[in-house]
């Protein structure tokens, strides 16, 4: 940790994009950050501002009822009294979080509060934590909400683009090459699954076999992003580890899916552990009649949308 110098005086607002953990083939080691191409932001923002004294804590925004009612169990607080705490502040700050992402709905909405609060407040406080420290505390942090230490959505909305999780000593991901003309069309049906849930439907060991295809899917489509052959990767782009046990628990995944390959899309899958999926194409029209299927028969419930993405490049970002 550097030793902070400056504090800002001024109030900084942070964007913190949404993100598809998992990719379909990464269970747990790959991630991407989205950006809607109408540009709209589909992630969550942070205010922050300098206070006399502790944490000032308010929420707001299309999804902040869905918050615990009690400002300090919420995580944002949490990682503000951490902040102060461990920088031995005696004055404080103003924070406040604006709730754009659905909680449980596969998109990093835990994550995108946690990078967007993380990075403001080292922002605000003259950047002690390097680039590996924070993604460790946004690790830890999201780990809370979660239920357990997975760095594929924090890492891709904190750095943007598409993340391989390194796990290792000095650097815990690293960015591997997408392909820009894809279009990701993502659709979150408006229910709430608990990812902690969605985690104990998956067996607790695998067969020899599937561990062998979970590790040429997955090497095979590194390979091919980095070759940007396009035919090879979707043909890699294949979930056996959750998929086959989480698409039943998933109310209209399995017929979406195969009426998304009926209207020519390249593949389907699902968004970190749902309910939110993911489809990908390369031609414009194509995800458009997608995302009209998607609107008109995957969305149940109020509050649940579709969009066309593209990866969001930029990660998070003062706004
Ligand atoms: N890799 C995690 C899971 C992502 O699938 O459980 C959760 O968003």
């Amino acid at each position: 940790m550097n030793q902070a110098v400056n504090v800002s005086q001024e109030m900084l607002t942070v964007y913190a994009p949404a993100s598809m953990g998992n990719v379909g083939v990464g269970f747990d080691l790959l991630g991407a950050a989205l950006s809607p191409i109408d540009g709209s932001l589909l992630g969550d923002r942070v205010m922050i501002s300098a206070a006399d004294f502790g944490v000032n804590f308010s929420q707001v925004g299309e999804w902040a009822h869905k918050l615990p009612a009690e400002g300090k169990d919420n995580i944002v607080y949490q990682c503000a009294e951490f902040f102060l705490y461990k920088l031995d502040r005696k004055d404080g700050v103003n924070i406040s979080l604006e709730k754009n992402l659905p909680v449980g709905s596969g998109l990093g909405s835990s994550a995108s509060s946690v990078v967007a609060a993380l990075y403001a407040l080292n922002e605000h406080f003259g950047k002690p934590f390097d680039e590996q420290a924070l993604l460790g505390l946004m690790g830890e942090f999201e780990g809370k909400i979660s239920g357990s230490v997975h760095y594929d959505n924090v890492a891709p909305c904190y750095l943007g683009g598409m993340q391989l999780m390194l796990n290792a000593q000095d650097k815990a991901c690293a960015a591997i090459p997408s392909f820009d003309n894809w279009y990701w069309v993502v659709a979150y049906p408006g229910i709430s699954l608990s990812t902690a849930k969605m985690r104990e439907l998956l067996p607790s060991q695998y067969d020899k076999a599937v561990a062998i295809d979970f590790g040429r899917n997955l090497s095979a489509f590194v390979h091919a992003s980095y070759q940007q052959d396009a035919a090879l990767a979707i043909e890699m782009l294949k979930d056996v580890l959750a998929e086959p046990y989480r698409a039943a628990a998933i109310p209209g995944y399995t017929d979406a899916r195969s009426a998304l390959a009926e209207l020519g899309m390249l593949t389907t899958g699902i968004s970190g552990s749902g309910p939110t999926l993911f489809s990908v194409t390369d031609d414009l029209a194509t995800a458009e009649k997608a995302k009209d299927w998607l609107l008109k028969n995957y969305i149940s419930q109020s509050g649940g949308f579709a969009h066309v993405c593209k990866l969001d490049q930029l990660g998070t970002r003062c706004v």
